[in-house]
Formats: C-alpha cells, sequence, structure tokens
C-alpha cells in the first residue's frame, strides 16, 4: 500500500469577476509515494504545489481525479487521525503562547493531562522552540511560526505529514535544523511529503521527488537517476598548455571554454560529443599532461530551470485545447 497516490488529479480554479473562466492549476497528476518515504514535491512558484497539498488535505476540491492517503480516500475521518500538516505560511491565533496552542491541538486529538504535557514539552524542544514558548506568537519570527505549525503537525504523532515549504523563511540554521528533523521522522518509520521550491533541500534529504511546472508533472523519480540522466560534456583539468594549442582547440570546436587555473593549467569544458579518451591521447603526444576528467551532469538546478522553460505558459482553459 502506498502512503499517497493521486490519479489525473486535476483541478481548475475560477478566475475573473464578470466573466469567470477556469484556470487549470493542477493538470492530471499522478503520483505515488512509498510509505516511509522522504518525498520532495518541487516547483518553482506557481506550479501547483500547494493546490495539490490542499486537495490531499480536502481544504479544496478536485475537479476530477482522486487521491488516496494510505489506502483510503482522501476525506476518510479515520486517514485524517493519522497525517499531519502544515500549510504554507501558517497563520495560528497569535494571542496564544506556542504552549497554549499546542494544548488546543493536543486537546483534539484527546490528550489531556500529565500526557498532554509531556508531548507538548517534547515536540516544542524537538522543533527548538526553548523559554520562547510562554510568549505570545504574535511576538514570534517567522520562522520560530514556521517551528510552531511543525509541532502542531506532529501532535497525533502521525504516520504521513504533509509539510508545503517547511524551510521558508528559515535561516540557514533553522534550514539543518528541519532537515534534521525531517530526517529523524523518516528514521521513526514516517512517511514525509514535502513541497520546496528550493532545490538544495530536496537534494539532500528525498529519496525520490517529482517535479512539477505549470501545474503538469515534468518528472518524477529517484533523485539519482534524475540527476544521472544527463551528462552534458566533460571537464578536464590539464598542465602544459600552450595558449596556442589552446586557441586551436578552441577553434576546432574540441574545447567550449577554458578557466586559466595557473601557468599552463586549465580547466576545458568539452562537449558531449569529444572523446575524452582520445583527446587525451593527443594531448598527451603533444606533452600536455591530463590531471583528471570528470562528466559534467546536470544538476537539479539546470534540470529545474530546463523543465520550466518548456513547461506550458498559457492555462487558460479556453485558449488551450485538452
Ligand atoms: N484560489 C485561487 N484562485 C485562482 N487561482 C489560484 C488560486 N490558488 C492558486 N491559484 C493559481 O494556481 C496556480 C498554482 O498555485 P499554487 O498551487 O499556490 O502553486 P505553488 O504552491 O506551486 O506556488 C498559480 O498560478 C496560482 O496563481
Ligand atoms: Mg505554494
Amino acid at each position: 500500500m502506498d502512503a499517497i497516490s493521486t490519479e489525473s488529479l486535476t483541478k481548475h480554479y475560477h478566475v475573473g469577476f464578470w466573466r469567470p473562466r477556469p484556470y487549470l492549476a493542477l493538470d492530471g497528476l499522478s503520483l505515488s509515494v512509498r510509505q516511509g518515504e522522504v518525498f520532495g514535491f518541487l516547483g518553482p512558484n506557481g506550479a501547483g504545489k500547494t493546490t495539490t497539498l490542499k486537495l490531499l488535505m480536502q481544504l479544496i476540491y478536485p475537479t476530477s481525479g482522486r487521491a488516496e492517503i494510505l489506502g483510503k480516500p482522501v476525506g476518510d475521518v479515520g486517514v485524517k487521525r493519522r497525517i499531519g500538516y502544515l500549510p504554507e505560511n501558517p497563520y495560528f491565533y497569535d494571542h496564544l503562547t506556542a504552549e497554549e496552542l499546542l494544548e488546543y491541538f493536543a486537546g483534539l486529538f484527546g490528550y489531556s493531562g500529565q500526557d498532554r504535557r509531556r508531548r507538548i514539552e517534547m515536540l516544542l524542544d524537538e522543533v527548538g522552540i526553548g523559554p520562547e514558548r510562554r510568549l505570545q506568537l504574535r511576538k514570534f519570527s517567522k520562522g520560530m511560526l514556521q517551528r510552531v505549525g511543525i509541532a502542531q503537525s506532529l501532535i497525533n504523532d502521525p504516520e504521513v505529514v504533509f509539510f508545503d515549504e517547511p524551510m521558508s523563511g528559515l535561516d540557514p540554521l533553522g534550514r539543518r535544523e528541519i532537515r534534521h528533523l525531517i530526517l529523524k521522522l523518516r528514521d521513526r518509520g514516517c512517511t514525509v511529503f514535502f513541497s520546496s521550491h528550493v532545490l538544495s533541500d530536496a537534494e539532500t534529504l528525498c529519496s525520490r521527488v517529482a517535479v512539477l511546472a505549470g501545474g503538469r508533472l515534468v518528472a518524477a523519480g529517484d533523485l539519482s537517476e534524475l540527476l544521472a540522466f544527463q551528462v552534458r560534456g566533460w571537464e578536464i583539468v590539464v598542465v602544459g598548455l600552450t595558449d596556442s594549442d589552446l586557441e586551436k582547440l578552441k577553434t576546432d570546436g574540441v574545447v567550449t571554454h577554458a578557466i586559466p587555473l595557473g601557468p599552463q593549467r586549465f580547466a576545458l569544458d568539452l562537449p558531449l560529443t569529444v572523446e575524452p579518451a582520445r583527446l587525451a591521447t593527443s594531448l598527451t603526444a603533444q606533452g600536455v599532461q591530463l590531471v583528471s576528467i570528470n562528466p559534467v551532469r546536470e544538476t537539479l538546478e539546470d534540470f529545474f530551470v530546463r523543465q520550466i522553460g518548456t513547461a506550458p505558459k498559457d492555462r487558460g482553459l479556453g485558449t488551450v485545447a485538452r
């Protein structure tokens, strides 16, 4: 059984006041997330990530398609008790203290007395809220509120958590702490589904990712495979290359870019069409020493940019036939 699965999940919003027209925010998303994995739901702003999470939480309803959590249709009451949700930019009643807020949520899940107090202490420790837990939330920074939001989402010891941009508003240290927390959740067997427009968050955390652009799934799978799937060329480092030899390599199209590293020492970019071993042989024959050869792979950042570049821009249903 998958932790999360969606099938052709689609959402149109109606935009425009006088003549409302449908706007396709999510276009036929089919996805499955296995139990116990940290799954990164990636995409630039406006890709449809929040829309998807809201659909999974039943804060909004799909135009078509369906979604299941832990093998049950979303909205199943039994399942709601087993999941946690951190909304994007969480907003809380800000006259409450962090402790009071969590007491309220813990109460909703039936925790009481000593048990409730212990649980709240532990969660606030876990997300790194210290003595400030006795302050009203309106005195909290964005990053602190984000942590309170995460504590809130974990109050019922969920099996699956949904985090919408959990690192947003956090400084580098805060991001690292949240990453650490996500890994701890994973180690206890919790499935973590989180959205982000920041790729480095995913690269260090996720086993698998989905990339969304313009409301459509543009890639999904193992992060290592996605990164590996394109070697764009080679980078070699050489010593003993004269300027005139370099010029010749450039005019022959063998070298696309050269970075001087020292006297007669260069890092050279070669296109994919150049066979590095053959080039190495001919360079060695000219007395040039080869220090290293490395494949240049696409980073997730490049991948992202390329996908966005090709994503459909116009999602007005009237103009795009589907
Ligand atoms: N309530 C709404 N009404 C109309 N359009 C919306 C609404 N919510 C989101 N959108 C649009 O749907 C698209 C996807 O938004 P969203 O799911 O918030 O993206 P993301 O979370 O990836 O940044 C965006 O173009 C956004 O402007
Ligand atoms: Mg969003």
